[in-house]
């Protein structure tokens, strides 16, 4: 972090940046001021994660379309996921939000503000935040994202903000997404690639953020879907621009994997660390030969790898926090591990992030 300080012995001001490490400040030097200081660097205190009840496998797509489980597996590792019948993406938000808040130890009072990346849910406004903070009972400002796959990541990086601004401590951050219905289900080529789930993490101040970094890069229409207007008066045709997901898979494979190494790459670089230094890598979980391809890039074991897309396909924002809720509450992070959290996804948006347990 950077401080402004002005040395006020001198006629003139002179205006000079001191860079501040986690552990507080550097000593200044006789007559320097400090005239700005508010730092902190974030740490996650609790994760929670829910899931439709409708078990999927490949096998039951294969009632409906021309692929089978040796296809599906082989390409993606994905063999089930999850899909939203009766149950709607609201319950599933607010479990994973109770959940989180159960396993941080938090009351929803104690909640100073609420981000939810989602791309679709039931209602166009209010934002599924907002729901979210009626239903657990609080009161608080509430944020809705859509970066896509990369939602968390992005959210980590609001979250920080606001702290570093003072705005707010604690912060509940929830990825609620329904991709099932997005996507065109004769499509065989997409559809069998995602699965629907909310997933949560509650963060306080703390010391354990080492950096955090999004992006957007322009890579055309590899992954697109449209939204349904009203007609109006003003404009009477080519008001109905919904369709669903359409995803030219070999681009966005290419794309995932050059963007994600050279992010990895980037942060680890700038943060002076080797690919040794990081305990668990945690990708968007988009799907396993894209994870694969990136691990043979960096390469390190596959321990350092976890993935649950096996059972839960690619559940877009909600992917990285499931999965993070997984191992939390598997017992398999203990207090240091180091994290390094990579998304990709629609936009082509891209979000980095190292972060201590
Ligand atoms: N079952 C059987 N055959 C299939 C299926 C299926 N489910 N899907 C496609 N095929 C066929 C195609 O019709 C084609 O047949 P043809 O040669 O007779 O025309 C053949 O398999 C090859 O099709 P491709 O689309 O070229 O298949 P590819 O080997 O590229 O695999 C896949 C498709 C798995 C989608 C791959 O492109 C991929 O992994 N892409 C990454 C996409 C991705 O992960 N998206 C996630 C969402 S975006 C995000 O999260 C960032």
């Amino acid at each position: 972090m950077q401080v402004f300080a002005t040395k006020s012995r001198h006629s003139q001001p002179i205006t000079h940046f001191y860079h501040i490490p986690k552990q507080g400040l550097t000593p200044c030097g006789c007559g320097f001021v400090l005239l700005h200081i508010k730092y902190t660097t974030m740490k996650i205190i609790g994760t929670g994660s829910s899931h439709p009840e409708r078990k999927v496998t490949n096998h039951d797509l294969a009632q409906f379309l021309d692929t089978s489980d040796e296809w599906i597996a082989t390409r993606t590792g994905i063999r089930e996921r999850r899909i939203l019948t009766k149950d709607n993406i609201t319950d599933l938000a607010v479990e994973a939000a109770i959940d989180a808040l159960n396993n941080s130890q938090k009351e929803p009072g104690q909640i100073d503000y609420i981000i939810c990346s989602n791309i679709i849910n039931d209602y166009l406004t209010p934002g599924l935040s907002a729901i979210i903070q009626s239903k657990i009972g609080t009161h608080c400002p509430c944020l809705d994202i859509n970066t896509a796959c990369t939602g968390f990541v992005y959210a980590l990086q609001l979250a920080e903000s606001l702290q570093v601004a003072g705005m707010a401590k604690n912060i509940l951050i929830i990825c609620a997404e329904e991709v099932s219905k997005m996507v065109d289900w004769t499509d065989r080529a997409s559809c069998i690639l995602f699965g629907d789930a909310a997933a949560a993490a509650v963060v306080a101040p703390g010391d354990n953020l080492i950096k955090i970094k999004t992006d957007c890069i322009d890579c055309g229409d590899v992954i697109i879907s449209g939204s349904r207007h009203e007609k109006t008066p003003f404009d009477t045709e080519g008001n109905d621009k919904y369709f669903p997901l359409a995803m030219n898979g070999r681009e966005v494979y290419k794309h995932a994997v050059t963007i994600a190494t050279y992010k990895i790459e980037s942060i680890l670089k700038e943060c002076g660390m080797a690919h040794s230094d990081i305990t668990y890598y945690l990708l968007h979980q988009a799907n396993l030969r894209i994870s694969e391809a990136i691990r043979t890039h960096i390469g390190e074991d596959e321990s350092k790898f976890p993935s649950n897309i096996e059972s839960f396909g690619n559940m877009s924002s909600a992917g990285i926090p499931c999965l993070l809720d997984d191992l939390n509450k598997g017992g398999k992070l203990k207090e240091g591990d180091r994290l390094l959290l990579c998304a990709f996804g629609a936009g082509f948006t891209t979000g980095t992030c190292i972060i201590d347990w």
